[in-house]
């Protein structure tokens, strides 16, 4: 695996490669690397001639420097997983050589995103999105990569991803690939390094909850399903539900009943010991 930090040297090589015809395939990461960033690596260097992964963890979309400080760091393990996979090149780029001093600051607007941003994480984390949807445009325009792969596990975040590539008309394909989880079917998150034992085995509740939501609503009504959700976790002696929405999958506005023809998927957010997970399930499609 060739191992790049710069932007013009990126640049360079994968120019070369596409004026050759060949296809790229990209998975962009912010590290500790875990299954599910996995997944994504397997099915992008299946479907494309070449397979590039940038590890950067994106200030911007984090609001404060601790949360930065404290995401984990695994370099040498990150490497290790994409040696197995056969990835072709790593790109871990430097802070100076994405942003300016101007735009780190001004978390700029590069589009409308229809409120797709203001809604479920956009909530609790104002400005998030534009900073997600700022560094995946960047790297969309130094790798110029066919394909880009992104988890379901982020639901929002691929609406939002796909809605960019529309919107600024981009020669990219954007892929959503299955949120990747464990044997009690708690989605695998970077996050989970920070709970013990006993939290990852009580977190799979999030997910036990999500799928008996689905029997509940051929059965009650959506305000009922979601009540019934919020209900499960008000004496629940170690995890807090921050919400748990039914939302179109294209509008990610709030529906209140399952029409025919409309995608309707679970979203929530669990916050246990401080460690905040978001899971979704589709409910209806
Ligand atoms: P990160 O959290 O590292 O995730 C990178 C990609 O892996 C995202 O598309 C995410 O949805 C996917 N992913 C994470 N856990 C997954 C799981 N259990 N199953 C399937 N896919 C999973 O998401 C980001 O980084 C950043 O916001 C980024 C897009 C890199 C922009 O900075």
């Amino acid at each position: 695996m060739n191992i790049v930090k710069h932007k013009s040297e990126i640049v360079d090589l994968l120019q070369e490669l596409k004026s050759k015809g060949k296809t790229i395939g990209f998975v962009p990461t912010m590290g500790a690397l875990h299954r599910g960033h996995y997944e994504l690596f397997r099915q992008a260097k299946k479907e494309n001639d070449f397979l590039i992964c940038s590890i950067f963890i994106n200030p911007t979309q984090f609001s404060d420097a601790v949360e930065i400080d404290n995401y984990p760091k695994t370099l040498d393990q990150d490497i290790a997983l994409l040696n197995k996979v056969k990835c072709d090149f790593l790109f871990i780029p430097e802070q100076k050589d994405l942003y300016s001093e101007q735009n780190i600051i001004e978390k700029s607007d590069l589009i409308d995103l229809n409120g797709l941003d203001l809604t479920l994480e956009g909530e609790v984390r104002p400005d998030h999105f534009k900073g997600v949807v700022f560094i995946v445009k960047t790297f969309f325009d130094i790798i110029n990569a066919d394909r880009a792969y992104f988890g379901k596990k982020d639901f929002q975040q691929l609406v939002i991803i796909k809605h960019m590539v529309n919107e600024l008309n981009l020669n990219v394909q954007v892929i959503g690939c299955e949120t990747v989880r464990n044997e009690n079917g708690l989605a695998l998150s970077s996050r989970n390094a920070k709970l013990a034992e006993e939290e990852i085995i009580e977190a799979s509740f999030i997910y036990m909850v999500l799928k008996e939501c689905k029997q509940k609503l051929k059965s009650l009504t959506v305000e009922a399903s979601s009540s019934w959700v919020l209900d499960q976790f008000k004496n629940h002696a170690s995890l807090t539900c921050e919400y748990f929405k039914i939302v179109d999958s294209r509008t990610l506005q709030p529906v209140t009943s399952l029409h025919e023809n409309k995608s309707v998927v679970g979203c929530i957010a669990v916050k246990i010991n401080n460690v905040r997970l978001i899971d979704n399930l589709v409910l209806s499609d």
